[in-house]
């Protein structure tokens, strides 16, 4: 359950990535404060379970199946959800994936694979989600990133730099579009207990929750409720910001 009380009801958001782990979270917790939350992933049966959770808790959600690199796609899915609710207020660019490897190593499609999703993903849909925002001179958008973008991760040049460009990206695009009344932030989860940190395996994790002050993986719930926070009014005058929510890792 959210931890911080707000109010999104008559607000209309998309989460990517939403049929597990963070953005799963992120959307329940949007759901719970009143929001109608268009549930976007690539992985179609766990997408819609994700939705009818939300429905069967008195929350109201559907699923859109879409490849976030699927320019097209994207538009179509904005569109959707703008004819499905008459609108669109909250963006939560949350879909990633890693295929690490150190450098030499590294293949050019595990290269290309990550800057597809984590990157070209969000700017697809910042850019499609602006036409709804422009038009109403209002909109909020939030984008996953990762400490691995501020302080780099051995193993991880093709995921630290689509997260660095992310991090760019939010803060170019909350210059480019304040004027329009439309906040661009970040937020910057550490080691966060999901399928994606598990695959570091145990040894690893250990050494993590060492190195982190907080001693400890933060919880889905922990993003979630900084997403909840800069998606509502409180947070109507902070743009440009990365948010971490790392256990005091990166201090
Ligand atoms: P996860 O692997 O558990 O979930 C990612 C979701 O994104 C899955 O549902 C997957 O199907 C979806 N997805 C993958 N490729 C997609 C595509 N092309 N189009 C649409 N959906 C797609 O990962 P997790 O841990 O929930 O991560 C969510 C976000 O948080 C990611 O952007 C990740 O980089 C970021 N993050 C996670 C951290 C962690 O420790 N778990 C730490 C820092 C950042």
């Amino acid at each position: 359950m959210p931890r911080i009380k707000v109010d999104l009801s008559n607000r209309v958001a998309i989460v990517t990535g939403a049929a597990q782990g963070l953005g799963r979270a992120i959307a329940v917790a949007l759901a719970q404060a009143g929001a109608r939350v268009a549930c976007v992933d690539v992985n179609e049966s766990l997408v819609h379970e994700t939705a009818a959770a939300i429905s069967q808790e008195g929350g109201t959600a559907k699923a859109w199946v879409c490849n976030v690199a699927d320019s097209e796609r994207v538009s179509q899915v904005v569109n959707e959800v703008v004819d499905e609710w008459g609108g669109l207020q909250i963006l939560v660019n949350n879909a990633g994936i890693t295929r690490d490897n150190l450098l030499i190593r590294m293949k050019d499609d595990q290269w290309d694979a990550v800057i597809g999703v984590n990157l070209r993903g969000t700017f697809l849909f910042c850019r499609a989600a602006c036409r709804p925002f422009l038009k109403a001179n209002s909109g909020r958008i939030i984008n996953i990133a990762s400490v691995s973008g501020m302080i780099g991760n051995p193993g991880q040049v093709n995921y630290s730099a689509s997260k660095a460009g992310v991090i760019g990206l939010t803060r170019t695009l909350a210059r480019e579009l304040a004027s329009r009344n439309i906040t661009v932030n970040a937020i910057a989860p550490g080691f966060i207990a999901t399928e994606m940190s598990a695959k570091l395996g145990p040894d690893v994790l250990e050494e993590i929750k060492k190195r982190t002050p907080l001693g400890r993986l933060g919880e889905p719930q922990d993003v979630a409720d900084a997403v909840l926070f800069l998606a509502s009014d409180a947070a109507s005058f902070i743009t440009g910001h990365v948010l971490t929510v790392d256990g005091g890792l990166t201090v």
